[in-house]
């Protein structure tokens, strides 16, 4: 099994920015936490974060094939990107969306997302531990698996 964790426009700059919001931990730190977590398992993952709406379709279009699953937090781009969720359509490949924060609790124009249609679910308003629940449900999927191919 292989996955990408993948993260749009602003998430470098976790840790500084508000702190209120998103917490204080770093995408590294979020990184390390997934990695910690995977450790002992054979699932491989890859991680990014890129700012750019047309580097992260490319990414996306690139997953077809190559990964089982995609951990998506598009940040901003959730909430206006027809383009992210095009090529999480064409690529199919299952993809969780992801947020730190409850978007439902925040602006209105946060409530609206262009991809939740197009992904499996949605794990929003855990903070750094939403991308672990969206992870958790990634392993037990592979132990689903794993128990059919037993
Ligand atoms: C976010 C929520 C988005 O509304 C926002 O634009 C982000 C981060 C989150 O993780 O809570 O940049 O996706």
């Amino acid at each position: 099994m292989h996955i990408l964790v993948l993260n749009g426009p602003n998430l470098n700059m976790l840790g500084v920015r508000n702190p209120e919001i998103y917490g204080k931990q770093t995408l590294g730190d979020i990184e390390a936490m997934l990695r910690k977590r995977l450790a002992g398992t054979d699932i491989k993952m890859d991680f990014a974060q890129n700012n750019l709406e047309g580097h992260l379709v490319e990414l996306i279009q690139k997953a077809r094939g190559k990964y089982d699953y995609i951990l998506l937090n598009a940040a901003a781009y959730t909430h206006t990107s027809i383009a992210i969720r095009d090529a999480i359509e064409a690529a199919e490949v299952p993809t969780v969306e992801i947020h730190l924060s409850n978007v439902a609790q925040r602006e209105e124009f946060r409530h609206f997302s262009y991809i939740a249609p197009v992904c499996v679910g949605t794990v929003t308003g855990f903070g750094v531990y939403s991308y672990l629940m969206a992870l958790e449900y990634v392993l037990a999927k592979d132990a689903e698996k794993v128990n059919k191919d037993e």
